[in-house]
């Protein structure tokens, strides 16, 4: 027996909590400035770096493409979703309503991934960004009080703690529990800048890009070379050379770059404030991701032609943006410092979306049953979730302090794209048992673009590698201990279903 959430349940509960009085005032426009407030952050300024020196050399470019067409595709199935259940949610509220409770376990349980381990490496990358803006003051704070215990540096220092990023996600864990709200001009302020400092740095640096830097384009793999002329077994290839630049480092580039798209999705939760959701929220959607797939091709572009990319292996690693100005841009390191500012403030606001997103999530997750009601239980004074939010700080500081960000921001890649293909396969299950639903806007192409949406994104999941299969497939099962353990006993649903039965 498949147990759903009714249709008619969620909206009262949507007006039970006051999610029922949402005015409906936002237009395309301020969709498209909410989504890129939340798309452009470490991504960009961090993981570029990482995909260019690690995978595909300047072809990195050719990896956002590929990533953006993953994303685009999953975005019409998200707002396809959010126009047919017309409720402030994410896909674990919609997968509930419409594919029962063991699917909305699993995306619940996967986006975690997305939202809170997705907190802790932009955490991660706000304290590289913070030491780089502290050492053009003459400060530096001591490698390993910086980074993990997994760390190493250049100069054979071990990390011992991350100390920055486990300060900022106390802080804004605390703006949270108070309820600050973050308002509308504060985030329009950041995405001004954010949107400014990319454009800043595309046009300065367009006329310091070194030809040599760019040649060749898509560096050589040759091992995959010797597989296509078949002078090399499949798997032999597959788990010697893959994704070590060549065309498969282009498609492990896209898994890491992947990053720099997650957060476009937020626009989905709005959907029940926005004008006219039918329009707006794909306009709010696709408009957003075309915008930043531009500026993320361009940026990248000339961050690879400024500096090399292999020595973001080394060198640049960190900070890549402010690495590459100071060194090969003279006389700009009043932008440089300008940057970093404005990437501390963009940073903390993406953590501060992400934190909030995963509240809200165990928060409904918790009055359907499924988590203790710990997750649900508000401040009398603050009316903010308090004790979900004191968990997830806890939860995401012990990441934040103690795990590499490249690590962690690929778990979150690796499950952001694991929720996006249920989303695309959920939206063509969809069609079939509930075609009458009235859906204000519909995919185009089904089911192509949907199953065409879920492969890239496979793609994408199997360009991150087998270790992050493997640090999925642990953490799904015990996602699945804890359904058969608490959730299938405590369900609100099950249990109502039982008492209609008797
Ligand atoms: N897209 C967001 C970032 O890059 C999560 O930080």
């Amino acid at each position: 027996m498949k147990f759903r959430k009714p249709l008619g349940v969620l909206m009262k509960e949507a007006e039970e909590t006051g999610e029922g009085t949402l005015k409906r005032t936002l237009g395309a426009g301020s969709l498209v400035a909410l989504g890129i407030g939340a798309i452009i952050g470490a991504g960009l300024f961090v993981r570029t770096a990482a995909a260019a020196a690690d995978h595909a050399g300047p072809s990195v470019t050719l990896s956002f493409i590929l990533a953006a067409v993953g994303c685009g595709l999953a975005g019409l199935c998200y707002a396809e979703f959010a126009s047919m259940i017309p409720i402030a949610g994410s896909a674990y509220t919609y997968s509930y309503a419409t594919m029962g409770e063991v699917v909305a376990w699993v995306i619940g349980w996967d986006l975690v991934l997305e939202y809170a381990v997705g907190a802790a490496t932009v955490s991660i990358a706000w304290s590289e960004y913070l030491n780089k803006l502290l050492e053009t003051f003459g400060v530096s704070i001591p490698y390993e009080l910086c980074h993990s215990p997994f760390q190493v540096s250049p100069e054979g220092v071990n990390g011992i703690i991350n100390l920055p990023a486990l300060f900022i996600v106390i802080l804004l864990s605390l703006v949270l529990i108070r309820g600050t709200k973050e308002s509308a001009n504060i985030n329009g302020i950041i995405v001004i800048l954010k949107v400014a400092i990319v454009i800043a740095f595309i046009l300065l640096g367009w006329s310091y890009i070194n030809p040599v830097n760019h040649t060749p384009y898509i560096p050589v793999n040759v091992g995959e070379q010797e597989w296509v002329a078949g002078n090399k077994g499949f798997l032999d290839y597959f788990e010697n050379d893959f994704g070590k630049f060549g065309m498969s480092g282009i498609i492990s580039g896209a898994g890491v770059v992947f990053f720099a798209f997650i957060g476009f999705d937020a626009v989905s939760t709005a959907a029940q404030e926005a004008k006219n959701p039918k329009k707006d929220m794909p306009i709010g959607i696709l408009v957003s991701l075309v915008i930043c797939t531009v500026l993320y091709v361009l940026f990248s572009h000339v961050l690879t032609g400024v500096a090399n990319y292999s020595e973001f292996a080394t060198a640049g690693k960190e900070a890549s943006v402010a690495f590459a100005i100071e060194r090969y841009m003279p006389g700009y390191e009043w932008l440089s410092i300008l940057i970093t500012v404005a990437i501390l403030a963009g940073f903390s606001s993406v953590i501060l979306v992400m934190l909030l997103g995963q509240s809200r999530v165990f928060f409904s997750m918790s009055r359907d049953g499924l988590v203790p009601k710990i997750f649900s239980e508000v401040h009398p004074k603050y009316q903010t979730p308090y004790k979900s939010n004191l968990i997830f700080l806890v939860f995401v500081g012990l990441f934040a302090a103690f795990v590499p960000g490249d690590v962690v921001g690929d778990m979150t890649s690796i499950g952001t794209l694991f929720a996006f293909v249920l989303v695309c396969i959920g939206v063509i299950v969809m069609r079939r048992t509930d075609p009458h639903t009235p859906r204000a806007f519909k995919t185009p192409g089904m089911p192509y673009l949907p199953i065409i949406g879920a492969l890239a994104c496979l793609l994408m999941m199997i360009g991150l590698g087998k270790h992050n299969w493997e640090r999925l497939i642990i953490w799904m099962a015990l996602g699945f201990v804890i359904y058969f353990a608490y959730s299938v006993k405590h369900s609100v649903v099950r249990k109502q279903s039982r008492k209609d039965l008797n």
